[in-house]
């Protein structure tokens, strides 16, 4: 197929990769030269474990392209998809500008049947907001033209995008005719193994179906971070407890660890969206509302520890930080719970010294120079005369560190982790101050 998308971001780059992948000949069109004259040369803005790859091997298969050129794109191709960004704007609510102005564009240069597929986030309604929009234009044109608008959102996860893009738990299809249906079955044939991985259904429901999975996910995260708070208390141990909810298959053991808070690009923003939806239909979303205070409020919760550790004296104190990607295998740092830590250790007058495997140069381009904050280019060097050990983000690499190097380069043995990564009795026998999530003192 002949397949253009709109929008090289996260998710439009993962898309374009795909579908080029397996045959398709795509063209990503974006309206930052810079970032398309890079596309072009073979550098991809983001990391992504594959994605390289992908993009270069299908560039000089001459599947996939980069232009900047709206016009030319929307005349190559049968199916658009729309994966512009959706931010927040000052009230929470997903910013459709971006989203409208490409279906503007689309209804100038429609001539024949185009489907269009909403990929972004969107609000419910969206969809219908994209038909209208499209509509406008042809009219202004006095142009008769069939085209569908379809929404196909996506469920990405940063660091796994392209298992999760190849191999599909569902792909949810909202459409409103079988034709458009026919062709979703037919786009998604190469992704559709096994069984029938197509879940279609009307397009508002789909559209909804994005946020609830979210927030949902979100909320299971809140209600463990809320039971690692009381298990704290009461001398229970947040990871027993676990494994003893999470053995209830109607549970589940995914996303029911508890931790420094959720982050990313996602979580927070779609649920505040969610929210805002709730209260636009003259409801309170009160279930959100907590799910989001729970979180900020689990993102102080190191910062807590430490501050009590060191009785509220931080002053010239240093910090060795392991981890400021907003999770492992990315080096996306948008609403990552190492930011606020930062920030409140600054305030307080601490020093940071901090490594990431992939989120230095994020670091550097978020925080610029600055004299409370060394980027170290390795975990031991972080540690160096360090009066803690901060744990944020759960690498891989710093599942198994070498205690005793830890022990002999920190001033003082303190570890505060915030991903229950250790063995909280080993480290208490080895001499260690250990703090976690929900798990004693
Ligand atoms: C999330 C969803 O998982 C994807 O399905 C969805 O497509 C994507 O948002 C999106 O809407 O684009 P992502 O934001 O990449 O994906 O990251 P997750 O792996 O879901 O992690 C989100 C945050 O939750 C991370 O900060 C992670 O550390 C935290 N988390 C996750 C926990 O604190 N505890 C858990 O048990 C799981």
């Amino acid at each position: 197929m002949r397949i253009s998308i709109f929008g090289s971001g996260y998710v439009g780059l993962v898309t374009g990769a795909c579908l080029a992948e397996v045959g398709n000949h795509v063209i990503c069109v974006d309206v930052d030269a810079q970032k398309v004259a890079r596309l072009n040369q073979g550098h991809v803005p983001i990391h992504e474990p594959g994605l390289d790859d992908l993009i270069k091997n299908n560039m000089a298969e001459k599947r996939l392209e980069f232009t900047t050129d709206a016009i030319k794109a929307i005349a190559f191709s049968e199916v658009i998809f729309i994966a512009v960004g959706t931010p927040p704007d000052e009230d929470g609510s997903a910013d459709l500008r971006y989203v409208l102005a490409v279906a503007q564009s689309i209804g100038q240069h429609l001539t024949e049947y185009k489907a269009i597929i909403d990929k972004s986030t969107v609000p419910v309604g969206t969809a219908d907001k994209v038909r209208a929009t499209v509509q406008a234009e042809l009219n202004k044109r006095g142009v008769q033209q069939r085209f569908d608008v379809i929404s196909n959102p996506e469920f990405l996860k940063e660091g796994a995008a392209i298992g999760d893009f190849m191999r599909p738990d569902r792909i949810i299809i909202g459409a409103d005719n079988a034709d458009v249906e026919e062709l979703m079955h037919e786009l998604y044939a190469p992704f559709n193994r096994n069984h029938d991985r197509l879940l279609i259904m009307d397009i508002r429901s789909a559209e909804l179906t994005k946020y609830a999975a979210n927030a949902m996910l979100a909320t299971k995260i809140s209600f463990m971070n809320e039971m690692a708070n009381l298990a704290e208390r009461v001398g229970a141990d947040i990871e027993q407890v676990r494994l003893g909810i999470g053995s209830d298959p109607r549970i589940g053991f995914g996303f029911i660890y508890a931790g420094c808070g959720y982050g990313g690009s996602c979580f927070p923003k779609d649920v505040n969206a969610l929210e805002r939806t709730f209260r636009e239909y003259g409801m309170e979303a009160q279930l959100l509302t907590a799910v989001s205070a729970v979180n900020q409020r689990q993102q102080q919760v190191m910062f807590a520890k430490i501050h009590n550790h060191f009785k509220g004296d931080l002053q010239g104190k240093r910090f060795a930080l392991w981890g400021l990607a907003f999770k492992p295998n990315t080096d996306d740092m948008r609403e990552a719970p190492s930011r606020p830590l930062m920030e409140a250790l600054w305030q307080a007058g601490a020093q940071v010294q901090a490594y990431d495997p992939k989120a230095m140069d994020e670091t550097r381009r978020i925080y610029g120079e600055r004299a409370d904050l060394t980027l170290c280019d390795s975990p031991e060097a972080a540690l160096q005369g360090a009066d803690a050990l901060l744990v944020v983000t759960e690498w891989q690499v710093f599942r198994s560190p070498d205690f005793k190097l830890i022990h002999s380069q920190l001033k003082n043995p303190v570890i505060f982790d915030g991903r229950n990564l250790y063995n909280y009795n080993r480290l208490k026998k080895n001499g260690f101050s250990y703090y976690a999530i929900g798990r004693g003192d």
